[in-house]
């Protein structure tokens, strides 16, 4: 039969990678595989750079070394997948290429094999990254030929390596829970699957290993982890996808502080392993009231100052109406101060400011230049020399500097001015890119107040322990009780969550009255588990860190699309499978489901 082009691998092996020769290989025989990165055709020479994943190498096809060779040479293109023996030579001098590893030398072709050819493809492998993300992600598999892109992957195994090893070294072990299996609290919607055997009955595909977590714990495993996918229906952004793996963890016989350290030395470790980077040990603690009080939300980024202050007090004494109406009607007038910012924000960058405070909610942005001579600002003149005095001494504020200020309830003083304290460090260059700042942000309310169910809802979940000393609140003043939780924040993004949970039947069964679950809905939804609990639960506390989030910010990428191999779009789709596709009519009644429906 023909060849068609197409070469036998047959005996031949590689004798290195793409990535390794260098000058101490001078002279030595070399076999390289893998694909033509990019091709230059002078006619009588043809250099060729094969590319596999550990790098590229430079061949050169020269007549006067082996005139098959450089025949053959002749037809290949882009993607062509290459076998090549030949000899390492030092380039010509001047001819080096410093960016490249193998940059000093070349491998002058004595033989060539073709072992594959392709088709045009859609977008250039090692080209810019230009085509759209339907497009990229149908053809990921090209995608994921990029070095680049490679070597994220390759730092997501080591981070997942070392996690697995530190964990282990803890005496943790790695237990599977089901996939197919009843819908789990935290708080998304539920992926459904239909059960053929038992027709009009659902699997839900877990949110979380959440229960079986702690199941587990009750029946004595003490220290458990896995590092597991979970599924959930939710809106879609940069940092969230409808599955995505969490590094998750549960311990007996301890609280808060057990898990925290654990969680600690792994970062400690895991960064100076993977990063060389070490981290602030121990990971600085702040409350969710003082993170939402300081740094207006609950996932602060650490890597600049910046806080919130309450000027209130000096604000209600002014002549400024807006200020003074909302301090009357117990709102927050609250700042940043941007040091050295004055000259840095013209007159209309200070309007578009306003404008973006606008939609975030807020009515309007006062800001004060802050001078030598006192203030230069719209609002200058509704304040005496005392009150100015007050306002810098509140702020510690030096001549240069700029003060931003909004007027509105507290919760959306904070909201905005937490909002504005991110944009205003963007524009100023004040976040450094190689700083790793983490922060554990703890105690959050127990419970929430869900307008639309007009009931009260878990903030993390409903197995989640109330402070001891707040239970007694737990039926009164259900908005005041603290809950015993905490996540874990790294560089303004919310990388972990977890919490000590409830290990007696009788606070459990109190916390689902007050979420309003009765028990015939206790029973009916988490029913097994309020069984289990009752056969000797002991202590327990865990956490799940999102992988996913942690991987992109240790790459550096900006969406965690980028580091998952088969990534869905916004619209929850897979472009490489088509995936969700209809099914046959044969398979919907298989499975007990009608058509009947409106779509
Ligand atoms: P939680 O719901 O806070 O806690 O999830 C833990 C962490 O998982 C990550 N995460 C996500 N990452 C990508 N895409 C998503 N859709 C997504 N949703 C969550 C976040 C988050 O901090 N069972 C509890 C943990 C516990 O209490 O032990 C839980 O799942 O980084």
């Amino acid at each position: 039969m023909e060849n068609m082009g197409i070469d036998k691998l047959g005996e031949w092996r590689r004798t290195h990678d793409c990535g390794s020769l260098r000058t101490g290989d001078v002279g030595r025989e070399a076999l390289l595989m893998g694909w033509v990165n990019s091709r230059r055709d002078l006619g009588n020479l043809i250099f060729i750079d094969l590319r596999d994943r550990q790098g590229i190498t430079q061949v050169v096809f020269d007549p006067r070394v082996d005139e098959q060779s450089h025949r053959k040479a002749h037809a290949l293109r882009n993607e062509w997948v290459l076998a090549v023996k030949g000899k390492v030579t030092p380039r010509l001098e001047g001819q080096e290429n410093p960016n490249l590893p193998t940059g000093a030398i070349e491998l002058k072709a004595t033989n060539l094999r073709i072992l594959n050819q392709t088709e045009p493809p859609p977008f250039q492998v090692d080209g810019p990254v230009d085509a759209s993300e339907t497009l990229r992600l149908k053809y990921r598999y090209l995608e994921l030929r990029r070095n680049r892109v490679f070597q994220n992957f390759r730092r997501r195994h080591l981070i997942t390596s070392f996690i697995r090893d530190y964990l282990n070294a803890h005496e943790f072990i790695d237990v599977e829970t089901p996939f197919l299996t009843k819908s789990t609290p935290e708080g998304a919607r539920d992926y459904l699957v239909p059960s053929r055997v038992s027709k009009g009955r659902f699997y839900a595909l877990p949110q979380s290993p959440q229960l079986f977590k702690q199941i587990l714990m009750i029946s004595g495993f003490d220290r458990y982890y896995q590092i597991v996918r979970c599924f959930r229906d939710e809106d879609l952004r940069a940092d969230r996808q409808p599955e995505f793996t969490q590094v998750d963890l549960e311990m007996s016989f301890t609280d808060e502080e057990g898990v925290m350290g654990i969680t600690e030395g792994m970062m400690a470790g895991l960064f100076k392993e993977v990063l060389d980077k070490q981290i602030s040990s121990p990971i600085p603690r702040i409350t969710y009231q003082d993170s939402m009080e300081r740094f207006g939300n609950d996932r602060p980024d650490m890597r600049f100052g910046m806080e919130l202050r309450d000027i209130t007090a000096v604000a209600r004494e002014s002549d400024f109406k807006v200020f003074k109406g909302v301090a009357a009607e117990g709102g927050a007038v609250k700042a940043i101060r941007v040091e050295k910012g004055a000259d840095s924000f013209s007159r209309k960058d200070l309007d578009s400011l306003g404008r973006i405070v606008n939609q975030w909610g807020a009515k309007g942005l006062s800001w004060i230049k802050v001078g030598d001579g006192g203030w230069k600002s719209p609002i200058a003149k509704f304040f005496d020399e005392g009150q100015m005095n007050a306002v810098n001494g509140l702020m510690e504020a030096n001549p240069g500097d700029l003060i931003l200020l909004v007027a509105e309830k507290p919760e959306l003083t904070n909201h905005c001015l937490g909002m504005l304290r991110q944009e205003v460090a963007k524009r100023m260059g004040l976040i450094n890119e190689d700083d790793y700042a983490f922060v554990w942000v703890y105690r959050f309310p127990l419970l929430e107040y869900d307008e639309d169910e007009a009931r009260w809802q878990a903030v993390h979940h409903p197995f989640t322990a109330p402070m001891d000393e707040d239970i007694p609140l737990l039926r009164s003043r259900p908005e005041r009780v603290r809950a015993r939780s905490y996540d874990l924040v790294l560089n303004g993004a919310e990388i972990g969550g977890g919490s000590v949970r409830i290990h007696y039947t009788a606070l459990q069964e109190m916390v689902f009255d007050v979420l309003g679950i009765s028990r015939e809905e206790a029973d009916r939804k988490f029913g097994f588990f309020l069984e289990a609990l009752k056969y000797g639960a002991p202590p327990h506390a865990g956490i799940a860190l999102g992988l996913d989030r942690l991987v992109a910010i240790m790459t550096g990428v900006e969406s965690i699309r980028e580091i998952i191999a088969f990534p869905k779009t916004q619209a929850a789709t897979c472009p490489l499978t088509g995936a969700p596709t209809p099914v046959s009519e044969h398979q919907l009644k298989e499975l007990g489901l009608s058509r009947d429906v409106d779509l």
